[in-house]
């Protein structure tokens, strides 16, 4: 296309139908390959300084080498035995409606540029704030790039709503030992400093207590500080737990507090059978939500949910001169007067598109498949020796060492890591560490919808046959 040869977008069709082949391919075969392709060092540094040229190459040539060099890469996040992070099995559906998006790519910012897209959007949005329990006549949100992105929005939203913008040098936030990183990222981004960003300790099933929340609060304001946000988690990264959301809105009400939950792993589970796990979650001022980790769609698609469209409205709100020919409606709300982003893409539609293929059956079946995963790993883990379940089977995640007798527990941290590196080694699955009470464990987070028991299993009896190997190793 930019190019005066007309010809070259004759090739490029062509090289773009035989890439979808390609892809297809190699997604039928991910599976039975490993789970991670490596490059080699001289690899990478090679393709590092290839440099750019002064005249353009074959298309062709590119293609080949974006395929074959590049992309073809890394870490398979997508691979049904991966199970490290939160994995990212990209739904063929959400790929299709991605490309369609892309396709068109029509900037999303505001409702004249893409009217009808905005309507999914807005519709899919309540449809989401709905599942949530948001309250229907003022419940709104929006698209972002990411769980990082929807809780730095919600930080944002919260701080203008609850304080005085004198206030914001003394702002306290509220996480737990438990909480993503990526909010005290955000806090910190928006002026709150560690000094101010409160952890509280969590029970021995990973839950903020809220006992030790009241008394931080008040010790806060005793101090002439100014409480802000308590910032939940439906889904801790490390363990699936949820707070104690009811407990937690209790506190947050009569604090005049926001309560921002980040459910950006747990809260696809409002859409299953296991909805009750988020009881309370309605009561909360804002929820982030990625549809690129348990939703299945490709990166990057996130969601943030408020109670109040005002609240989004009040921080993000602007209109440039040059803008106003878009905005001659005084009631409308473009998705730009709703979030940090003016220029964005479309990234609902793919969801849209997805659950319109799946339907909401469909979806939940995939979702709940997850929770039927941890739940056969812990109970494999429980028949085998020198296993210990760390934090039980929750949502799709269970944490567990092997604790043979006779070493210490610094060699123990040792022992489980080399076990999750035998494994990725070995390229069979997936796994990796995480630290809990002060231990190294093993993490399995699976939401793969097509990895088998046989796969789980087979995973845990690995792993085992590697913890027997290299504790012997480590005797000897
Ligand atoms: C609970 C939680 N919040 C936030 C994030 C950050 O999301 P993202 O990587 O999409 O920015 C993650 C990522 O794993 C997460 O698990």
């Amino acid at each position: 296309m930019y190019t005066r040869e007309t010809s070259m977008e004759q090739d490029v069709e062509r090289a773009a139908v035989r890439f979808v082949c390609d892809l297809f391919e190699r997604n039928r075969t991910l599976s039975s390959g490993p789970v991670i392709n490596e490059p080699t060092a001289a690899a990478l540094d090679e393709i590092e300084h290839r440099g750019i040229p002064a005249e353009g190459r074959e298309l062709e040539d590119v293609v080949a080498e974006m395929e074959h060099d590049i992309i073809g890469y890394g870490y398979n996040a997508d691979h049904a035995r991966f199970m490290g992070f939160v994995p990212g099995p990209t739904s063929a559906i959400s790929w299709l409606g991605d490309m369609i998006a892309a396709g068109y790519n029509r900037h999303a910012g505001s409702v004249a540029n893409y009217p009808a897209g905005h309507a999914v959007e807005k519709g899919l949005i309540g449809w989401l704030c709905a599942k949530a329990g948001f309250p229907a006549e003022t419940a709104s949100g929006t698209f972002v790039s990411g769980g990082s992105m929807a809780n730095f929005t919600a930080l944002i939203a919260a701080r203008d709503t609850i304080l005085d913008e004198e206030d914001w040098g003394r702002a306290v936030a509220y996480v737990s030992d438990q909480t993503h990183s990526s909010n005290a990222k955000a806090l910190r981004m928006i002026g709150v400093t560690d000094a101010r960003i409160r952890i509280i300790p969590t029970d021995g099933a990973y839950r903020m207590k809220t006992d030790e929340l009241a008394s931080a609060i008040a010790a806060d304001r005793a101090a002439g500080l100014a409480p802000f946000v308590v910032i939940a988690s439906a889904g801790t990264t490390n363990t699936g737990s949820v707070d104690p959301l009811r407990e937690i809105a209790a506190v947050c009400r009569a604090e005049g507090l926001w309560m921002h939950v980040d459910g950006a792993f747990g809260a696809s589970v409002l859409l299953t059978r296991y909805r009750d796990m988020l009881d309370g979650v309605e009561l909360a001022d804002s929820l982030s939500w990625d549809a690129h980790k348990w939703l299945f769609q490709t990166y990057s698609c996130s969601m943030l949910l408020v109670r109040d469209e005002h609240t989004l409205l009040k921080s993000f709100s602007a209109h440039p001169e040059y803008l106003k020919d878009l905005e001659d409606d005084a009631d409308l709300v473009n998705p730009w007067d709703l979030g940090p982003e003016l220029t964005r893409p479309a990234r609902g539609l793919k969801l849209w598109f997805t659950l319109q293929v799946m339907g909401e059956k469909g979806m939940a079946d995939c979702i709940e498949h997850g929770f039927t995963l941890a739940r056969w790993a812990e109970d494999e883990l429980r028949q085998t020796p020198d296993a210990e379940v760390v934090a039980p089977a929750q949502m799709a995640m269970v944490n567990f060492r092997f604790a043979p007798e006779g070493l210490s527990e610094e060699e123990l941290d040792e022992l489980n890591l080399r076990v999750s590196r035998c494994m990725l080694e070995s390229g069979y699955a997936g796994v990796f560490t995480t630290e809990l009470g002060g231990k190294k464990v093993l993490r399995i987070c699976a939401i793969h919808p097509r990895t088998s028991e046989d796969e789980m299993r087979e995973t845990v009896r690995r792993l085992a046959a590697y913890a027997r190997e290299e504790a012997a190793a480590m005797r000897a």
